[in-house]
């Protein structure tokens, strides 16, 4: 079999006539709550996680601390990070993105938007780019590998507690520039762009 990523998926779509699909889907966690619907093969996911069962104190996997907004009562839709996006530039399609990775997808997806938008990199670039994440709590600022030595530096001196992380995110965008469809997988995964 080949390599399934214990993590939650995006992919983007755009059909030769500018229809475009972005969709982000999960599990929660891995295997989700390790529990298969019978007879069907569906996994059942752990999204009472994504609540907050104890105001203040952190959800399970993602270390996301959250308030009694987010607190586990009837009829509620707990708390997603989830951001499959299409971006329109005067009423037409200009790109479409997402990824996983719990509270970090939100500053991945922008991190990303604005590196295509603001500093006008192609979309191979902009996914590739090396990103950053601040949660607020826990108080510290997480960059990956790529950002440089002086720069890491300059935070510590305004009183950041940097961490290198190995990788994150995993975006798939596509982007369309003068009537082309550029996409581009993610290089720190296995995914693939492709086109048909
Ligand atoms: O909806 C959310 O924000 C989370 N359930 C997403 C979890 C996730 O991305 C974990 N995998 N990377």
């Amino acid at each position: 079999m080949p390599h399934e990523s214990p993590q939650t998926t995006h992919y983007s779509i755009v059909d030769i006539d500018g229809n475009a699909v972005s969709v982000t889907y999960t599990l929660n966690g891995s295997y989700g709550s390790g529990v298969t619907a019978s007879g069907t093969g569906v996994l059942l996911n752990n999204e009472m996680d994504d609540f907050s069962a104890k105001p203040g104190a952190p959800n399970g996997g993602q270390m996301s601390y959250q308030g009694d907004a987010n607190a586990i009562r009837p009829h509620k839709t707990p708390l997603s990070s989830m951001s499959p996006t299409i971006v329109l530039r005067d009423g037409r399609l200009f790109a479409v993105l997402g990824s996983p990775g719990g509270p970090t997808i939100i500053n991945t997806v922008l991190e990303v938007l604005v590196d295509l938008v603001d500093f006008k990199m192609n979309v191979a670039d902009a996914v590739a780019w090396p990103r950053f994440h601040h949660q607020w709590l826990p108080d510290r600022l997480q960059v990956e590998r790529g950002f440089s030595p002086d720069t890491v530096e300059q935070l510590k001196l305004l009183g950041h507690q940097v961490e290198v992380t190995a990788q994150q995110g995993e975006v798939a965008a596509i982007v369309i520039n003068d009537g082309w469809l550029e996409g581009a997988a993610d290089p720190r995964t296995e995914g693939e762009a492709k086109g048909y």
